[in-house]
């Protein structure tokens, strides 16, 4: 198995974007007939393939992200049907996250140039015969169009050039072979096409925030050059508002050939973005169209979601496609900035609403893989995966770390796959080991980074850290009872303990911790106090508050469940349906069509709307928890641990006597449901494919039950 690689520059190399993109060239002809045609690829760095000079998939950023030090995935196409007499395979290879510029760190992370092909044709022919073709000394290579391609910098794009691939490859020492595994879940692909409406000669609008390219049809002289910057919002000059994006310049040139219609569309890069500005830096040349290339890992929707009112369906959309942009390569905290990285409490709070809107299965079972590779020798889980050779990832926080417990078991409930905890428990297993060597009498240290972006209501850290500790270490105690594992006993024990003695030190004259929304929100969320018990607590924090939410990251997550839980569903329609600063629909009212990282990230009603662009991503899923909550509570299709897998659901719904959704419908692994409020009668609807089982249970006393055209019908009145 060889490795080939190719230089196509000299160092110093260009800090900010790299060295230009090799081509990679292989002719070979076919004698016989061909039955079947099989290519294995992949590469350090990113490749875009091209048989007979056509692209054969639509996979973007292959092979993906993984620790490249660790494991090195690569893909797989079924070629038959494109091979030719005589073949041409080209690859061109760009720095992606290999040797690209990750987050605000420095290039190289993984590996130094040359960027590094591995390809393999197994070609078998009529007479039974098989040939396999490989990358080897045979292949040639050059610079090719991309002058350069880097994720966070842009892309150039010289289209006047006619690469030669004529010199010849470096054939590496096979150093990776043995890291080598095929892909693991489906890859990134361009899955969604957006219209885009053009403002003016320079500022083109495509009406919805999102991660990925532009495809451009172009008219132009020869020679001319254009620029492209992107950006999520328009600054009070209405011109793009670059600030947020931090030192990730997002901008991309192209130069045309000027032979009448050109196309362009950036292969080696992505954007977060709504607006595209245009700039004709020389020559002339006029954009006649451009459709947006939304990115993502292409999984397939299983759920949906509509009400009657406007501003929850937007707030849905809004949700949906904050993982259509994060879910590329690894679930990203934001797809725009130079960060764009796997941080793991974003992934955990959000891991069971994504469930509910794609089969997520493949892709968290590939982050697992990934938060594993990550954790450090002593246990403890980084605060980010894939790693990248840097230093700031590598700590450790509660909430963050325990993603590697909070997803796997998010992931059996609703995929009732044991796999995945026997994959993960031993991990589980030893980031519990750290807690416990890292507490004090079942007291974890008050560090960390608590309930991220709550609005001037900061949660004790060390309850945050402590509950999460006696949380985890229930959820190990599960994991080892669903899977046979003879410690079970040890960590339920080890979790009541840790419960007792957080409570003996959080629990104070009937009030928790600091007396905050989250912390009420997590001690009940965690079972370990009486919905009854932190009633009166959390509404009247709720009430104080001038009945708004200030919770950040790790309360959000559990705030709507919980006020269902308590009895107080009324209270989160209302926060869901409120428009008064902070709440989604504020967020609304401002324009968003994305989750926005921070409640305060642009308030138009102050002299500099904009939050500080140090930190301000209008594209962060993590508030799109509450999508979950309508879901699961709203609709009422819910996992449990006596309802695991595809086929085992306990329907629960929570009816609205706000108004706030007067009708909702959604549906989810083939299960469709309605209800339908009218005054103190609600009406609930659901079909349900055969073999799958439902246990229904109502709050609401049922007057009336029948079955109309395969759906059963439940007539309630509401108390
Ligand atoms: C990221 C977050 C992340 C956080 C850690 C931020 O820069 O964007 O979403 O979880 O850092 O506090």
């Amino acid at each position: 198995m060889s490795w080939i690689g190719f230089k196509t520059g000299s160092a110093p190399i260009n800090a900010l974007h790299g060295a230009p993109c090799p081509i990679f060239r292989k002719d070979f002809t076919c004698e016989k007939k061909v039955v079947s045609a099989a290519l294995k690829i992949t590469s350090l760095g990113v490749f875009k393939a091209y048989l007979n000079g056509e692209s054969f998939s639509d996979d973007f950023l292959a092979p993906g992200w993984t620790d490249y030090t660790k494991r090195i995935p690569y893909c797989e196409y079924d070629l038959t049907d494109r091979i030719k007499e005589n073949n041409k395979l080209e690859v061109i290879v760009a720095d992606g996250w290999y040797t690209g510029r990750i987050c605000w760190s420095l290039r190289e992370r993984y590996g130094k140039y040359p960027l590094k092909l591995w390809a393999e044709i197994t070609l078998t022919y009529e007479d039974g015969s098989v040939e396999k073709i490989e990358t080897d000394k045979t292949w040639k290579a050059s610079k090719s169009q991309t002058v350069y391609g880097d994720i966070l910098c842009g892309e150039f794009r010289d289209l006047r050039i006619e690469p030669a691939c004529d010199q010849p490859v470096e054939v590496l020492p096979d150093e990776y072979s043995h890291m080598m595994e095929p892909q693991k879940c489906p890859p990134v692909r361009l899955v969604e096409k957006l219209p885009v409406k053009k403002l003016s000669d320079t500022l083109w609008d495509t009406e919805q925030n999102f991660a990925g390219v532009v495809r451009f049809r172009l008219k132009g002289t020869p020679g001319a050059k254009i620029r492209f910057r992107y950006a999520e919002l328009l600054g009070k000059d209405g011109k793009v508002y670059t600030e947020n994006l931090r030192n990730a310049r997002c901008t991309d040139y192209v130069i045309l050939k000027g032979e009448g219609e050109e196309t362009y569309e950036p292969c080696f890069t992505y954007h977060g973005f709504r607006y595209i500005e245009v700039c004709v830096e020389e020559g002339e040349a006029e954009v006649l169209e451009m459709t947006g290339l939304a990115c993502h890992n292409d999984l397939t929707q299983v759920g949906s979601l509509k009400t009657d009112n406007a501003l929850i369906n937007q707030i849905y959309s809004n949700a949906l496609w904050g993982l259509r942009s994060n879910f590329v390569a690894t679930p990203t905290d934001c797809p725009q900035r130079d960060e764009r990285l796997g941080w793991t409490a974003d992934a955990q709070v959000f891991c069971p609403t994504a469930m509910y809107m794609y089969d997520c299965k493949g892709f968290y079972e590939k982050y697992m893989t990934d938060i594993r590779d990550a954790q450090r020798k002593d246990g403890g889980v980084i605060n980010v995966a894939p790693y990248f050779n840097f230093l700031p990832i590598t700590g450790v926080s509660a909430a963050w770390a325990d993603a590697v417990t909070v997803i796997p078991y998010h992931h059996y409930l609703t995929y009732g796959d044991k796999k995945i905890l026997q994959d993960n428990l031993p991990a589980c297993k030893k980031w519990i080991a750290f807690c416990k060597k890292h507490s004090f009498f079942g007291i974890r240290p008050p560090v960390g980074f608590g309930d991220w972006l709550s609005i001037r209501n900061e949660t004790n850290k060390g309850f945050i850290a402590t509950a999460y500790y006696a949380y985890s270490a229930r959820l190990v105690a599960e994991m080892c009872k669903i899977v046979g594992d003879e410690d079970e006993g040890y960590y339920r024990a080890l979790s009541e303990r840790i419960e007792k003695r957080m409570k003996k030190k959080y629990y104070k004259k009937g009030k928790i911790a600091n007396d905050t929304q989250t912390a009420y929100t997590l001690a009940c969320a965690f079972g370990f106090s009486d919905p009854a018990e932190i009633r009166n607590n959390l509404v009247r924090k709720i009430e104080e508050n001038d009945g708004l939410l200030n919770t950040g990251f790790i309360g959000t997550r559990y705030l709507l469940p919980v006020l269902c839980e308590i009895g107080r569903g009324d209270l989160a329609y209302k926060l869901l349906g409120e428009t008064r600063f902070p709440s989604w629909g504020y967020t609304v009212g401002q324009g968003a069509t994305t989750i926005w990282e921070r409640w305060d990230g642009y308030r138009s009603e102050l002299a500099n709307p904009f939050q500080n662009a140090g930190m301000n991503s209008y594209n962060h899923y993590s508030f799109g928890a509450c999508i979950g909550w309508v879901y699961e509570y709203a609709l009422g299709i819910r996992h449990t641990l006596d309802a695991v897998g595809p086929n085992n659901y306990i329907i629960h719904p929570a009816f609205d006597v706000t108004g706030t959704i007067k009708e909702l419908s959604g549906t989810y692994n083939g299960i469709s449901a309605s209800w339908k409020v009218q005054e103190k009668t609600a009406e609930y609807r659901i079909k349900v494919p055969g073999g799958v089982r439902c246990k229904f249970v109502f709050d609401d006393k049922i007057e009336k039950e029948y079955e109309e055209n395969g759906e059963k019908v439940f007539i309630l009145s509401l108390g």
